[in-house]
């Protein structure tokens, strides 16, 4: 059994009522039944045929039929622990969420990190995005964090998710690569969607490498809302600084590391935790006055743009310690269901648009991965305070309702369950315009980001995202591909272009250096994106 850290609290172990150890016990038929003979079939005769009325055969074998469920659509390979939150002081002028008011309290937490790309039983090490799932489970429900290890996105709209997935998912004939961005489609959705092209820098970067998960930043990419108790929002990003800092791989030691030890990342989580190395995360907020929306030179709700830090700095609220491994797998990393949608009292979304598809998305494709409606009833997704509404039902239902029909309002119920004055409430934001499919002019600015990114690199870590780029666009069958995707990133650098092309046999690109980039005050980039953003 996996050690317990001395940190460790109470409440961390509140899965214990579901735990089974099978110590000294005797071995049991799923209805309890002792089992005498556990090794051969029950037959006529020594050397005659399997009987039919074998249950405990007929039992064990169609329980291991059943054992796989469908794995993640994305994000498949994952690592999982527990561990707790504690806010470094009350929050309590920005928000009224609950575990950010009392720097005593420690909120459970449960963190899945995760490739995207890969199937479940892919490599740790692969150049791919990583996953930094976080469930809180507070005292007022449960809250998720579903970020990632960078802090942009490939995409604006999430219309377009399904498609950029089957572009980056191993060719659909042959299933190769598990990589995300070694084959011709990756590429071709890049040169298509030039969206893409600040993430593509930060993903061919050495952050799509990580060291140990506990040397990664986290980010939860879309702008979201802290409102407080007198209903005034502001608009926010929230981060994870890790303590140990932010550290990669080589691509040398990736491509070893990826051949001797796929686990690589997930060993390290288990062996630092069994050691009682506990990773720790300081949780961080930028915050943005709701008058400051439009200060910018990019939309604030554009999912492929950060706000420098230099311009919103990151206000270190709290402290996330991981500090207990999981009993098992399957029950706990596996069956965990996050959702973007899952907030608490004083956390609310904004309109970016990638945002508002994926709250459709998780409960979604959980419906099928998890088997129906019932999955937060799962002991992973139970959250610490008891649930009472008129749902009902449905496969695998384990809650045990009592009382009359269940509907609103039930005066044979005495009225009960009740929505209370004190519920969650949306921020009431004021929205109006045409419907329409159309884009906002705000988003249509690709580069200037990329740009900022590459400028902000030493020449160490620019040498490795020339490198990259070489080696992921070397596996493009493509001719006209490659030069396309380094006639794109001209438009990032020319430098960056250039380099590229010359390691691939591509046209150096006409553009000298990327204009995008370029700071016309002489100021520094980030200060550059000091410009009212144009909205309609
Ligand atoms: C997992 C959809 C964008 C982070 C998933 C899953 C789906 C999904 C269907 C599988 C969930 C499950 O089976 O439980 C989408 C859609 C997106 C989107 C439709 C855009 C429209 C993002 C973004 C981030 C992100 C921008 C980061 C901010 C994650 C993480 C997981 C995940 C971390 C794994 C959660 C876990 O560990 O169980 N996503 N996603 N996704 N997504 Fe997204």
């Amino acid at each position: 059994q996996p050690k317990r850290h001395p940190n460790e609290t109470a409440k961390t172990e509140r899965l214990k009522d579901f735990t089974v150890d099978n110590d000294g016990q005797k071995l049991t038929t799923n209805t309890g039944l002792h089992v005498a003979e556990d090794e051969h079939s029950l037959k006529a005769g020594v050397r005659g045929p399997t009987l039919m009325e074998d249950f405990h055969f007929r039992e064990k074998m169609t329980h291991f039929d059943h054992e796989r469920i469908p794995e993640r659509i994305v994000h498949a390979r994952g690592a999982g622990a527990h561990g707790y939150f504690q806010a470094y002081e009350p929050l309590t002028e920005l928000t009224e969420a609950g575990f950010l008011q009392d720097p005593s309290k420690q909120t459970p937490v449960f963190v899945r990190f995760s490739t995207v790309a890969g199937s479940r039983g892919s490599a740790d090490t692969v150049r791919d995005v990583r996953g930094f799932a976080v469930k809180f489970y507070t005292e007022e429900g449960n809250f998720d964090l579903v970020g990632n290890n960078m802090p942009v996105f490939f995409i604006q709209d999430a219309m377009k998710f399904p498609d950029f997935i089957h572009a980056v998912k191993p060719e659909p004939h042959n299933e190769i690569p598990q990589a995300q961005s070694a084959h011709d489609t990756f590429w071709d959705f890049v040169v298509h969607n030039t969206e893409t092209a600040h993430m593509v820098m930060w993903a061919m970067s050495d952050r799509s490498l990580p060291r140990s998960y506990a040397m990664m930043e986290g980010f939860g990419v879309h702008t979201f809302r802290l409102v407080n108790a007198e209903g005034k929002a502001r608009f926010v990003k929230f981060h994870w600084k890790p303590l140990l800092g932010t550290h990669s791989l080589v691509w040398d030691e990736v491509q070893k590391l990826g051949g001797k030890d796929p686990d690589f990342n997930r060993r390290d989580l288990h062996d630092s935790i069994e050691a009682g190395r506990c990773p720790e995360w300081e949780f961080g907020i930028q915050v943005l006055e709701e008058e400051d929306e439009f200060k910018f030179g990019f939309d604030i709700l554009d999912p492929t743009k950060l706000w420098p830090e230099e311009l919103v700095p990151v206000r270190k609220i709290g402290k996330l310690t991981l500090n207990r491994n999981t009993d098992n797998y399957f029950a706990e990393t596996e069956q965990i269901a996050f959702h973007p949608g899952h907030l608490v009292k004083g956390i609310d979304f904004s309109n970016d648009p990638l945002l508002q598809g994926r709250l459709f998305s998780y409960t979604d494709t959980q419906l099928s991965r998890l088997g129906g409606p019932n999955f937060n009833e799962l002991p992973i997704n139970r959250p610490m305070c008891p649930v009472h509404n008129n749902q009902r039902d449905g496969m695998h239902r384990m809650t045990i309702n009592r009382g009359p029909a269940a509907y609103h309002k039930n005066g044979i119920a005495g009225g009960s369950p009740h929505p209370s004055a004190d519920g969650y409430k949306h921020h009431q934001e004021k929205v109006e315009g045409h419907v329409t499919r159309e884009r906002s002019d705000s988003f249509k600015d690709h580069y200037s980001q990329a740009a900022l990114f590459w400028n902000s690199m030493s020449d160490v870590e620019k040498g490795h995202i020339v490198s990259a780029f070489s080696f992921e666009l070397g596996h493009v069958k493509d001719k006209a591909l490659r030069q396309a995707v380094v006639d794109m990133f001209a438009n990032v650098s020319g430098e960056l272009a250039a380099g590229i092309a010359a390691n691939i046999g591509a046209a150096s690109p006409a553009e000298a250096d990327g204009a995008a980039g370029k700071s016309k005050s002489g100021a520094s980039p980030a200060l550059s994106m000091m410009n009212t953003v144009k909205t309609p």
